[in-house]
């Protein structure tokens, strides 16, 4: 159901695959083998680590006077007033249950609003029919923000030259798009792989503002990871809408569109409606995850631990001569080896880190829960492999190595 769940992108047939519990950073497999999640963490929803006990006993507490009745919940009047007040750009905001849904759910509104179809995207923004539409012309059009060759089949042909890619960092291919279609809506990850540069999104900002266009920055990864809040604040950029899911009910479903007040009244205009987006969890989930992330400030942990580690695997691919790219937001960070094997060797690393008690490959989602001991410890296991990969960059067949076959890739972005 959740391509980054898929064993083969960790390690086919071999891969745990399915839990019995987790807690923290910790989670036990249905043989009751116990790991430490050095990997994608929920991917990336357990910011502070699973089954906190602070979000579990609000949610708890809500079950017990019923999750979702005739009326509405005021929780979510709760936490829409507190979204807004930490996105003082915004004025009003609707609540879905998936980071995709609440990406359909922007794009109708922000379509709505603009009175044009056409949307010029950057990044990864879910599975849906007006996403996918960026396939259609020649099947390559998502190869770098999604999965190359990724087949839009199901998707209606009339959808064709609805939605456009546009490359990271790179303004004059966003205005050649606007200039050249009819584009309503510009729809964004404010940063992935790598910062922006030369003033990219104050660019972007502009260039919507003078055009007419719906700025929409999808927040569902890098909101509340780095900072309280979206990422955009930390780049002084303010968006007309921002998706938010993910970190944001800690492992409990819950996503938002925040957005300006001229452009979420547009939903009035349409339809846009669900049973389940008025059940209670979500809203509980997400208002306590917010008390928690205001007391503690997670992102500050976060995100050093994640520098550190960046700068650890460095270190090591230096000191056995093996050239590396790191990339990613800090508190989201992962590193490609510059080798033709590079899958292999994740695979390889997958493999040997699995076998010593961690779930791990190439990327590390942190969270509050990983301690420095663990960190330690994962850098101990983890370096028998880095010498290995020598080995094999030396000539040593990396493929004999391996238990079962090499792994599937996983997202890749126009960055
Ligand atoms: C930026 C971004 N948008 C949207 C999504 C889709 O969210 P979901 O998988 O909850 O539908 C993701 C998920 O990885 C994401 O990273």
């Amino acid at each position: 159901m959740l391509l980054s769940k898929r064993p083969e992108m960790f390690l086919p047939d071999l891969w745990p695959a399915y839990f019995s519990s987790a807690s923290g950073a910790r989670l036990w497999d249905l043989d009751g083998t116990e790991y430490i999640d050095m990997s994608i963490m929920g991917v990336g929803a357990n910011v502070l680590g699973y089954a906190h006990p602070k979000v579990d006993e609000a949610v708890r507490n809500s079950i017990g006077n019923g999750n979702l009745t005739t009326l509405n919940a005021p929780e979510e009047v709760a936490l829409a007033e507190q979204l807004v007040d930490l996105h003082p750009w915004a004025d009003m905001a609707r609540f879905a249950r998936t980071g995709g849904e609440a990406n359909a759910v922007a794009i109708r509104i922000a379509r709505a609003a603009s009175g044009r179809d056409c949307v010029a995207i950057c990044g990864y923004h879910g599975w849906h029919d007006w996403y996918l539409a960026t396939n259609l012309p020649s099947g390559d059009g998502l190869d770098e923000h999604l999965l190359p060759g990724l087949d839009p089949a199901g998707v209606p042909q009339d959808l064709n030259g609805s939605t456009y890619p546009f490359r990271y960092n790179d303004f004059e291919d966003l205005l050649a798009l606007v200039t050249e279609h009819n584009i309503g809506v510009i729809k964004m990850e404010v940063m992935r792989n790598h910062p922006p540069k030369n003033g990219f999104l104050k660019k972007v900002r502009n260039l919507a503002n003078d055009r007419g266009i719906v700025l929409i920055f999808d927040e569902c990864t890098s909101g509340f990871r780095q900072n309280y809040g979206g990422l955009h604040m930390q780049f002084g950029v303010a968006p007309d809408m921002a998706v938010f899911g993910k970190a944001l009910g800690n492992g409990y479903a819950v996503t938002a569109v925040l957005g300006k007040r001229e452009v979420m009244q547009a939903a009035q205009s349409t339809f846009i409606s669900s049973t389940f987006w008025t059940e209670r969890i979500g809203s509980v989930a997400a208002l306590a995850t917010l008390e928690v992330m205001e007391n503690e400030a997670p992102w500050d942990g976060i995100v050093s631990a994640g520098q550190a580690i960046t700068a650890r695997w460095q270190e090591m691919a230096a000191q056995y001569q093996l050239p590396m790219t790191t990339s990613g937001i800090p508190s989201l960070t992962g590193f490609t080896f510059n080798s033709p094997h590079n899958l292999a060797y994740k695979t390889l690393i997958t493999q040997q880190m699995l076998g010593k008690g961690f779930l791990a490959s190439n990327v590390v989602y942190l969270s509050t829960a990983h301690t420095p001991e663990m960190i330690d410890a994962y850098f101990e296991a983890l370096e028998p492999s880095f010498e290995l990969i020598q080995e094999c960059e030396q000539g040593r067949d990396v493929l004999a190595e391996l238990n079962g076959p090499v792994c599937h890739s996983g997202f890749s972005r126009l960055n």
